[in-house]
């Protein structure tokens, strides 16, 4: 099974998302070889989820607030989204982390407020350029997983994706052989935390040309996709070149 996990951030308004949600509610492909996960904006979510409820595709939120309910102008809390039926969550994507100043501290909340309403929480982690070139690759990503699975229950089902920060929206993405060789690294790294098995993605720049190099690696469980994810006929080639793998 791979998971094919569309970000669509903040590229499709309301009546975008639907057309793009129903042009994938009438595509068929091998449900047992492919979890399609979708992450519509906060507005187009329930709409979203409505059309895919009982279907073998998730619906999940791009961000959540960590508290239950209160006075925080702007947020939607983890509880909110579980009732409004989200499967998943992502935590501590970068944007969130670096446009929105979002701390380790900050996504650990957000991790277990998931975990605590029973969303299962997609942990992005990734190194910057200057991590990267400093060689500061696996001290960046291994800190980002202490922060926020140090305490957290060995049972609990999550996810990580690996993003690069240098690889999201550039056209640049992480060589597949670098690439499995973190995710090996991250796996590794998980045992400390987890009894689990834990599905890690990849994500940055993945688009139905460069997927097919990161299907073979058994590291890889999967994709988090951006740009390439809010678009039909992009969705509908990353589908077949997953499922030709
Ligand atoms: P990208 O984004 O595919 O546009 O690089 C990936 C992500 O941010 O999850």
């Amino acid at each position: 099974m791979k998971y094919l996990f569309a970000n669509w951030k903040m590229y499709l308004n309301f009546s975008e998302s639907m057309i793009l949600a129903n042009q994938l509610a009438t595509m068929s492909y091998d449900t047992e070889k492919i979890q399609l996960g979708l992450f519509p904006s906060t507005l187009a979510f329930t709409e979203v989820e409505k059309l895919f409820r009982g279907s073998p595709v998730c619906v999940g939120a791009q961000n959540v607030g960590w508290t239950p309910k209160g006075a925080y102008t702007g947020a939607v809390s983890a509880q909110m989204f579980k009732e409004a039926g989200a499967t998943y969550a992502l935590v501590g994507h970068s944007e969130r982390r670096y446009i929105f100043g979002e701390t380790n501290d900050d996504v650990k909340k957000k991790f277990d407020a998931c975990l605590d309403v029973g969303i299962i929480p997609i942990l992005c982690i990734g190194e910057t350029k200057e991590d990267l070139e400093a060689g500061k690759r696996e001290y960046r990503l291994k800190k980002q997983l202490m922060t926020v699975l140090e305490g957290v229950s060995k049972d609990a089902q999550f996810f990580v994706a690996y993003e690069p920060v240098w690889a999201i929206g550039t056209g640049e993405a992480c060589d597949h052989l670098q690439a499995a060789e973190i995710h090996d690294v991250i796996k590794d790294e998980l045992n400390t935390y987890t009894s689990q098995s834990i599905p890690v993605l990849y994500g940055g720049s993945v688009n139905d040309e460069n997927v097919v190099f990161y299907l073979p690696h058994q590291s890889i469980d999967g994709f988090l996709v951006g740009s390439a994810s809010a678009e039909r006929d992009h969705v509908h080639s990353l589908l077949a070149a997953v499922l030709a793998a």
